[in-house]
């Protein structure tokens, strides 16, 4: 199965990278991420001119999310371009590309300095705002900088995702990383009465599958605005069915973190070695045959009651249960009541075993 993925004039022998954060953030973790997650392409930690002070705990797993406070590289500049960038690019045999933040000079300071060691940047404006022409500023003077591609990390708290597309393929750049963890967002530690985690406001960042249908959201609105940009998608990637559904809805590659941090940094090797199946699962032969699938209408139901398949279903009521409609019954078997069911479709997508049935408008 050709699992390969081109953009930009970047080759990839798989769609799949880590997306910038503590797996990637020094020469160890970058290593590990070459030798043994084996992912298409290596993304750095955010690089950015000041040291950055990180408030302690920073890391915090809910079950299917994680919050974080961590800010950019705990690492200095210099460290990555006296240290940790040479050695890796002494055995380097993929595309790496290196995050930096944040403001227009940083990149006057960095870029430069960076460009021989990147095949690629991605840059992340989390921290400065949300103004479309401070943003279209800094696009400008990177594009000066480099010839090199480079891609605009999205944050979530950027509201018009088609404005910031239009804005920076503009101004010059190549593409849209989508997403950002989002927030502002808080925990609270009832034990203690405390919040918990975060800076000092005490706000912090969430990531992981949680957020995964608000990064597809924002990955096809910036495709549909800008088909002419690449999109990265990340944000909530667990599985390798994800990795085709970002595809679907417009990235070209895909990156993931927290599902990493919630299950193990074996992940990213799983999933390479899953997605061969998954496609072939769902009918495609390459990931560029995904890539160039064009998402159909939406799904719809015909205005007509849930159909049970009996032998399928193991009685657990939770159909019953869950019916907002008081529509489902138990009598024998699970009932739907005619006048009541609104084709909702929470039974069908709630059922464990895919017992309850709904016919598509058009099937
Ligand atoms: C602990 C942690 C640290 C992160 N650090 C950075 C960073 O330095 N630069 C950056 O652009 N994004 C950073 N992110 C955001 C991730 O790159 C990613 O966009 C976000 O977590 C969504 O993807 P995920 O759900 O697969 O984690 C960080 C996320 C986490 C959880």
């Amino acid at each position: 199965m050709n699992l390969k993925t081109t953009f930009d004039g970047l080759i990839l022998k798989n769609p799949l990278m880590p997306a910038s954060g503590p797996l990637s953030g020094d020469l160890e973790k970058l290593r590990f991420m070459q030798t043994e997650a084996d992912v298409g392409a290596l993304v750095t930690k955010t690089i950015s001119t000041k040291k950055p002070k990180i408030p302690k705990p920073c890391i915090y797993a809910g079950k299917d999310y994680i919050m974080n406070s961590e800010l950019w590289s705990e690492h200095p500049y210099q460290t990555w371009l006296d240290d940790f960038l040479p050695a890796l690019k002494k055995d380097l045999d993929r595309p790496l590309i290196i995050s930096v933040g944040y403001s227009k000079e940083d990149m006057s300071l960095l870029i430069p300095k960076l460009d021989p060691f990147a095949d690629a940047f991605e840059i992340s404006t989390h921290y400065v705002g949300t103004d479309l022409s401070v943003i279209s500023d800094t696009v400008k003077t990177i594009r000066r900088l480099t010839k090199k591609p480079f891609y605009m990390k999205i944050s979530p708290h950027m509201a018009d995702a088609a404005a910031y597309a239009k804005t920076i393929k503009e101004a010059g750049a190549n593409g849209v990383a989508a997403i950002n963890s989002l927030g502002p967002t808080m925990n609270i530690n009832l034990e203690n009465r405390a919040i918990e985690y975060g800076a000092d406001d005490g706000f912090v960042w969430t990531s992981g599958p949680a957020i995964k249908n608000l990064a597809l959201a924002t990955i096809y609105k910036i495709k549909q605005a800008e088909p002419s940009l690449t999109v990265i998608g990340v944000g909530g990637v667990s599985k390798a069915e994800d990795v085709i559904a970002f595809l679907l809805a417009g990235a070209s590659g895909v990156q993931m973190l927290s599902a990493a941090l919630l299950k193990g940094k074996g992940l990213y090797k799983k999933i390479i070695d899953d997605l061969p199946k998954a496609l072939e699962k769902y009918g495609f032969d390459s990931i560029e045959a995904v890539k160039n699938t064009p998402l159909k209408k939406n799904v719809l139901y015909e205005d007509r009651l849930p159909e049970l398949i009996e032998d399928k279903c193991i009685e657990c009521m939770l159909c019953l249960k869950t019916c907002p409609y008081f529509a489902i019954t138990f009598e024998d078997k699970i009932t739907f009541d005619p006048e009541k069911c609104f084709s909702c479709g929470l039974c069908v997508s709630i059922c464990p075993t895919d017992a309850i049935k709904m016919k598509y408008v058009g099937d």
